[in-house]
């Protein structure tokens, strides 16, 4: 077979440098202008490091989309794919196979509660797709209330559900979606009273209520800790409120753990730190680490038993993929035998006592916010003051103070990521206490470029 000549495939000779040419001109990545330099090539991994073209090894302190829980290539994981490959590569999602059924008995047994009934999807924004569109028809009413300072996937609805400006080229969104202030402690928007309305979590979905009428209300859906746009830790009895405030108004509570699930906050679910139970959670990056696309809604009884009686209305080609559950089935028998939900809370307290270190010798640490594996290091240019070292939303030279930090440590072989004026770090589950200091030494020399950035 002859490739047809593209442009950039002339260079296809010796090196690898025509790889990055071809995804700098055929592939449209994700969140940026087309224009941008040629992204490193990469060409393997083990553990929490990739190995890049040139043989140089990479720290990602990132677990690339905070989904890769167990790192690169582990063996027993990539094993289960090889496995379920040579036995069956596809099969519809109504007929049974033996690798959906196992990973829907695991998550029926680890799931909080009474979740027990799964609906396999492709990723995030599909699991929470269907948890919204569920939800409606499962209540008979129509709008949904999530946070500004949230993600919740890229789809049409999904985008719509997000409450961050990534949002904004994609509106006018779907209908029926009303936001709340998040429990943002260090900048509360209510300005922190005592007691906080916002940061109590129920005072403040009341009053939602009572402008847009419970009765229309399907779903509040929240991100149990937020991610990208955070990290926020709710207070506790935040979500205990606002669930007690849904059950009032017989409205579901949706809980996307689609970053946090899975160990990534040092327990199996995020919302075990609080004892709440959702009616439905979202899951997707730790659930098998995206070696295969995988997530999934996992509903309460009481909404599986409705649906004995009632259409799911809902369907996907790849729903319960063989490849992807398999690769399910060994990622969570994997964090099992090796303990990697507790080695997750164990680093975690490394890292957030590292972390504090920094913050006594960076006067441009404003604030340090996190929990098990995800942390965020907020940056000012003053700390009594709190002006952000990079204001909300901020591009371009505005983003530089931040963005320099991330760069010098990347150009140091440690990958964190950067969101506003937060420096983040989400490594692999499995990484070691050896590691964690390697990345938060590299971090300490960056965070110097942010101090100079500092007003007195
Ligand atoms: C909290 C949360 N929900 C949903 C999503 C969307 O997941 P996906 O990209 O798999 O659709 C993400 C992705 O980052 C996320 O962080």
């Amino acid at each position: 077979m002859t490739l047809r000549a593209v442009p950039g495939m002339a260079d296809a000779s010796d090196s690898l440098a025509w790889v990055a040419k071809a995804q700098r001109n055929h592939v449209l990545t994700s969140w940026s202008k087309q224009s941008g330099p040629d992204p490193l090539v990469v060409v393997g991994g083990e553990g929490c490091h990739f190995v890049d073209a040139s043989g140089r090894r990479h720290l990602d302190f990132m677990s690339q989309l905070v989904n890769l829980n167990l790192g690169y290539q582990h063996p027993r994981l990539v094993d289960a794919i090889k496995q379920q490959a040579d036995q069956l590569c596809y099969i519809g999602p109504n007929l049974a196979n033996e690798a959906r059924s196992r990973l829907a008995l695991q998550l029926a047994e680890l799931a909080p509660g009474n979740l027990t009934a799964s609906f396999f999807t492709t990723g995030g924004a599909a699991a929470n797709e269907n948890a919204i569109k569920l939800a409606r028809h499962y209540t008979g009413k129509h709008k949904i209330i999530t946070r500004y300072r949230s993600y919740h996937g890229a789809s049409a609805g999904a985008i719509t559900l997000s409450g961050e400006p990534r949002r904004w080229p994609a509106e006018p969104g779907m209908p029926g979606v009303v936001r709340m202030l998040d429990p943002y402690t260090y900048r509360c928007p209510a300005g922190h009273p005592n007691p906080c309305p916002v940061c109590a979590g129920g005072p403040h979905l009341e009053e939602i209520l009572q402008y847009e009428g419970p009765e229309t209300v399907a779903a509040v859906l929240l991100e149990t800790v937020t991610g990208t746009n955070g990290p926020i830790v709710p207070p506790d009895g935040y979500l205990r409120s606002i669930r007690e405030v849904c059950d009032r108004h017989g409205i579901l509570l949706i809980l996307d753990e689609v970053m946090v699930g899975f160990g990534r906050l040092g327990r199996w679910f995020a919302c075990e730190h609080w004892d709440v139970v959702p009616d439905i959670v979202s899951v997707a990056k730790g659930l098998n680490s995206g070696y295969v696309p995988l997530g999934a809604m996992i509903v309460s009884e009481p909404i599986r038993d409705w649906l004995r009686d009632h259409t799911f209305s809902g369907g996907l080609t790849y729903s319960g993929h063989p490849l992807a559950c398999a690769s399910g089935v060994a990622s969570i028998e994997i964090m099992r035998d090796e303990k990697v939900v507790e080695n997750a809370a164990a680093q975690g307290l490394l890292l957030e006592r590292r972390l504090h270190e920094l913050a006594a010798r960076h006067r441009s640490i404003g604030d340090i916010r996190g929990m098990g594996l995800m942390w965020g290091i907020e940056l000012v240019r003053n700390r009594e003051t709190r002006e952000p070292l990079a204001p909300f939303h901020a591009k371009g030279t505005a983003a530089a103070p931040v963005a320099q930090v991330v760069a010098a440590a990347k150009a140091k072989g440690v990958h964190f990521g950067a969101h506003d004026n937060v420096v983040r770090l989400a490594p692999p589950l499995i990484i070691s206490a050896a590691e964690i200091d390697e990345g938060i030494q590299v971090l300490d020399d960056a965070l110097s470029l942010a101090d100079k950035a500092t007003v007195p």
